[in-house]
Parts: structure tokens; C-alpha cells; sequence
């Protein structure tokens, strides 16, 4: 690349640990389309990559310039994904995108055809603004699927591992710790929240044996399978039996959870917080559905993408 002796290097080894990853995001969203740094880290930072591609949506280059063993530096750029989609185009795609046009004043409807850069041109407001406020709302069920359809099996299932299973694994702790304590404070006066204590610890024992399954055994063979398929070979008969044994065991943990979070909605009539709710009881009610949203969208992608194209597969390389 011409321009990466003039960019910027961020030296990630010199970081606390903690602050690395939020550094980076604030480098990133600094970043005018088109515009890139240079990260330099002593291991892989493909971590990263899962990260800012779920937070920050496919709007990046991802270059490497040293891959280990000691080394790794890579270039990340912004694209200017947005210039080529209209604003209406946008809205389309996800009606939640107008929020963000409405409060900038940016017409949506007559002035649609506009691009994004146009538009904030003749407002005199700045389009990296706007563009990091499209882009941090998340992905929802309508607007992922079109995507996530196309994606490569082995890229979806690292997608899954990297952005669902680390976030349930850093969120479970905390949850574990809010519902305990306002089950302990409110129980006396609100008793459904010592139901609800009840279920998410039921919710937590089922993903921590669940997610290990999917990543040691399930997805590892999906990865089998598609490397198989892509090299036109053929692939033994796994221990299991057929790939339908563990997809249906992995089906059936899927709904239990699901069942349990239904449970603490039932239970909490919908996240409805009584009048004397304190600070804790509101910041459960708002991570438990935050947990909720992330769960069905996680399940969703695997029930419906990616476990319905490994049986295809399995029928397509099996010997
Ligand atoms: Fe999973
Ligand atoms: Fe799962």
C-alpha cells in the first residue's frame, strides 16, 4: 500500500491490557472513510478483527504487514461504505437508521436519493458523526440476515464464537452478581425476583457446558466440512453418528435457554420496574434484556443459518 509510510502507528504492547481494545475502537472511530492506522502487537489480533466487525459492522480493511512470530502489524482502514448507498437506501434497509437523520434533520423521504456525505455537506454537519451513530445501532434479525445467509460456514462459526460466546461468558458473571443481590435486597417485596435469580443461574449452568460443546466438538467438524467441500474431498463418519445428533442436542439446550429467559419476562411482566426500583434493580432489568437480544440473535443465527447449511454439507462430503 502507497500510503502506509505515512499512517499512523498505534503500539498496542505499551497498553494495559484493559485499555487496549477501547483505544483502538477510539482510533478507529476517529477515522474518516478512507482513512487508516497501523496497529503493532507482539500476538494475532484476529480477536480484534471479530470485534470491530460486530461492533462497527463490515465498514473496514483488515491488511496485514507482519504476521508474527514475534510481530504482528496490521493497516486498518475505514471504507466508504456509506458513499455508495443512498440515504434512502439506508432506511430501507433498516427503518432504525431514520432516527439517527431524523434528529440531524437530514431528509430521508423527498431528499433520499442524497448520499450520506452529500446530505451532511449541505447541513454543515460532519458525516463521521452521523456515520458512528448509524453504525452503532446492532444488528438486528431483519437486517443481519441478508448477510449472514452469505457468509462462509468456517467465517460464521468463528463470527459466533468470537462475538456471541465472548460476550455471554463477560456478561453472565455480572448478570449472576445483579439478579443475586437485588433477589437478596428486594426479595422480601418483590419474591419473583428470587425466581428470577433462580432462572438466570439455570440460564448460566446451561451455557457454560453448551457454548464448549459447539466449540470443541460441533463447529470444529463444520469446519471440517466446509474445508472438505472446498477442496472437492470427502470426509469420514464423525464418532457421533451424523452431524443431526449433535445439532438436535445443541437444539433442545437452545430452547431451554430460551424457555428460562421467557420465564424471567413472564416473571417481571415484561421488565416492568416498580416505583421503588433502585439503581442496581434498573441496571439488571436493562442487561437482562441487553443478554436477551444478544442470546436470540446468537441462536437464531445458529438454528437458522449456519446449522440448516452444515446438514447440506454433511449430505454434500460425507463418505
Ligand atoms: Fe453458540
Ligand atoms: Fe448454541
Amino acid at each position: 500500500m502507497a500510503t502506509t509510510a505515512t499512517l499512523d502507528m498505534l503500539d498496542v504492547t505499551v497498553l494495559e491490557p484493559r485499555m487496549k481494545h477501547p483505544t483502538i475502537f477510539e482510533w478507529f472511530d476517529a477515522l474518516r472513510a478512507g482513512e487508516g492506522f497501523i496497529i503493532h502487537n507482539d500476538h494475532d489480533p484476529k480477536p480484534l478483527y471479530y470485534q470491530l466487525l460486530g461492533e462497527r459492522g463490515n465498514i473496514f480493511t483488515w491488511e496485514y504487514l507482519q504476521q508474527g512470530p514475534e510481530i504482528w502489524e496490521v493497516t486498518i482502514t475505514k471504507l466508504a461504505l456509506t458513499d455508495k448507498e443512498s440515504i434512502g437506501e439506508l432506511v430501507a434497509k433498516d427503518f432504525r437508521k431514520a432516527q439517527v437523520f431524523k434528529k440531524y434533520g437530514i431528509d430521508f423521504c423527498c431528499g433520499g436519493k442524497k448520499t450520506l456525505e452529500q446530505a451532511c455537506q449541505e447541513k454543515g454537519i460532519n458525516p463521521v458523526t452521523v456515520e458512528q451513530e448509524l453504525s452503532a445501532i446492532p444488528e438486528s434479525n431483519t437486517t443481519g440476515d441478508t448477510d449472514f445467509k452469505t457468509w462462509d460456514l468456517t467465517f460464521l462459526a468463528d463470527y459466533i464464537v468470537n462475538i456471541h460466546h465472548k460476550y455471554a461468558r463477560e456478561a453472565i458473571p455480572t448478570l449472576q452478581e445483579y439478579t443475586t443481590k437485588i433477589a437478596h435486597v428486594h426479595g422480601a417485596h418483590h419474591p419473583e425476583l428470587v425466581q428470577v435469580a433462580k432462572h438466570f443461574t439455570n440460564i448460566a449452568n446451561e451455557l457454560e457446558s453448551h457454548m464448549p460443546k459447539e466449540e470443541r466438538v460441533l463447529f470444529p467438524f463444520i469446519k471440517q466440512l466446509n474445508a472438505a467441500s472446498q477442496k472437492g474431498e470427502k470426509v469420514d463418519r464423525p464418532a457421533f453418528g451424523s452431524i443431526q445428533n449433535p445439532i438436535n442436542m445443541m437444539e433442545m439446550e437452545h430452547e431451554a435457554a430460551g424457555g428460562e429467559l421467557e420465564a424471567i419476562r413472564a416473571l417481571t411482566n415484561n421488565y416492568a420496574l416498580p416505583a421503588d426500583a433502585c439503581g442496581t434493580y434498573r441496571v439488571a432489568f436493562a442487561k437482562l434484556q441487553e443478554f436477551e437480544t444478544d442470546l436470540f440473535q446468537h441462536i437464531h443465527l445458529e438454528n437458522n443459518i449456519l446449522f440448516p447449511k452444515a446438514i447440506a454439507l454433511e449430505k454434500e462430503v460425507l463418505k
